[in-house]
């Protein structure tokens, strides 16, 4: 099984096919588009656009990039939709207030 960077069709079929792996494990192209893994077994031109939100700094981008698809799942939690325009310094803002909350509320 491989989890990480798959965003086609084409090349998770590849993947499979090949026999490199068994299985194939999707998490960002989800919290992007739950339907993601629906359209890939109805449409094979499907391709996600999932992306790796950025602010230009490389601590920051590492915990934006988790935290923005964190809110996205969140959303999916609370039965609201996806929200794929989020952008990123508000998503990075959230992290960092709700990361102070938990730290002073649990620790
Ligand atoms: C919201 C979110 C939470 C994740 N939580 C974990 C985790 O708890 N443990 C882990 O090993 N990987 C975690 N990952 C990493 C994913 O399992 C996966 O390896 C990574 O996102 C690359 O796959 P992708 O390109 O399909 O997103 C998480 C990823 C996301 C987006």
């Amino acid at each position: 099984m491989l989890t990480g960077g798959f965003r086609s069709h084409a090349a998770m079929a590849e993947a499979v096919t090949s026999g490199s792996v068994d299985l194939v494990g999707l998490a960002r192209p989800i919290t992007h588009d739950p339907t993601f893994p629906h359209r890939l077994l109805t449409d094979p031109a499907t391709h996600s656009a999932a992306p790796t939100p950025k602010v230009g700094h490389k601590l920051l981008d590492d915990l934006l990039n988790s935290s923005w698809h964190q809110q996205q799942l969140a959303r999916l939690g609370r039965g609201a939709g996806t929200r794929p325009a989020r952008c990123p310094p508000t998503a990075l803002l959230l992290a960092l207030l709700t990361t102070l909350r938990d730290a002073l509320l649990y620790s």
